[in-house]
């Protein structure tokens, strides 16, 4: 199904960098609302996973673009309270697509035009009704451009870096906090000035900063917006 023809299922787009908490907020507000989620950096991620396990270099678009048009994908929503599992080529990699190295090539790969092209309709796919809660880089500018509330968050590098590193500690791995930052700043920097739909906030995006907030805090200014924007709720 085109984004033309199920465009009347709403949308709400939640952009912003690494980091800046925006899994965590679409994940609850979906939740909340009852309504579909798309995780499109997986997807990116799937793709260089996809590229590792079968040889192809990150910078080879043509094969690149192949693989993204084929991915063998699934979610696999879990029991209450546990992450959805992601399944490539039927194989359990919840876990492999969420390494820092994953993340490193997916924003590679995630530079090249073929790619994004080929990962859109599968995007649009998840335009399901109810509604769907869209997190990526460009789900406002580029994939979802007519959603109806865009929602932009941020938060500083160092913030994002410290997040990080609790949730690297957490699951045991050894993790310095200044590489981090760094990596992340090297990310923010390659998808903020790619060519092809570079991470910025739609004009018609409200952006909020999540530095020193609570997730109770923006979860709270999101559903301000969410029962303001969204006409029937
Ligand atoms: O959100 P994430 O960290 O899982 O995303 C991994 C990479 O994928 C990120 O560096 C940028 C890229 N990405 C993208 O270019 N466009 C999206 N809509 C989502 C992610």
């Amino acid at each position: 199904m085109s984004s033309i023809e199920n465009n009347a299922v709403p949308v709400i787009t939640i952009d912003g960098p690494g980091g800046a908490g925006k899994g965590t907020i679409t994940q609850l507000l979906a939740k909340r609302l009852g309504w579909h989620l798309l995780d499109s950096g997986a997807l990116y991620r799937l793709t260089a996973l996809c590229a590792q396990n079968n040889d192809v270099l990150t910078s080879d678009e043509d094969q690149l673009k192949k693989l993204a048009r084929h991915l063998d994908v699934r979610f696999v929503p879990g029991n209450t309270g546990e992450p959805t599992l992601v399944q490539l080529d039927g194989v359990d990699v919840s876990d492999a697509i969420r390494t820092e190295a994953c993340g490193e090539r997916a924003s590679q790969v995630a530079v090249l035009t073929g790619v994004r092209e080929a990962l859109l309709q599968r995007q649009w796919d998840f335009r399901q009704a109810p509604g769907l809660v869209a997190d990526g880089r460009d789900m406002g500018t580029v994939v979802f451009p007519d959603a109806p509330l865009k929602i932009f968050l941020t938060a500083s590098a160092e913030e994002r870096a410290e997040r990080r590193y609790r949730q690297l500690k957490e699951k045991g791995e050894d993790v310095n906090i200044l590489a981090l930052l760094k990596e992340i700043k090297i990310r923010d920097e390659r998808d903020m000035n790619r060519s092809a739909a570079p991470l910025k906030p739609a004009v018609d995006a409200v952006t909020i900063d999540t530095s020193g907030l609570s997730v109770n805090e923006v979860m709270a200014r999101v559903h301000e917006l969410v029962e303001d924007r969204i006409e029937f709720l």
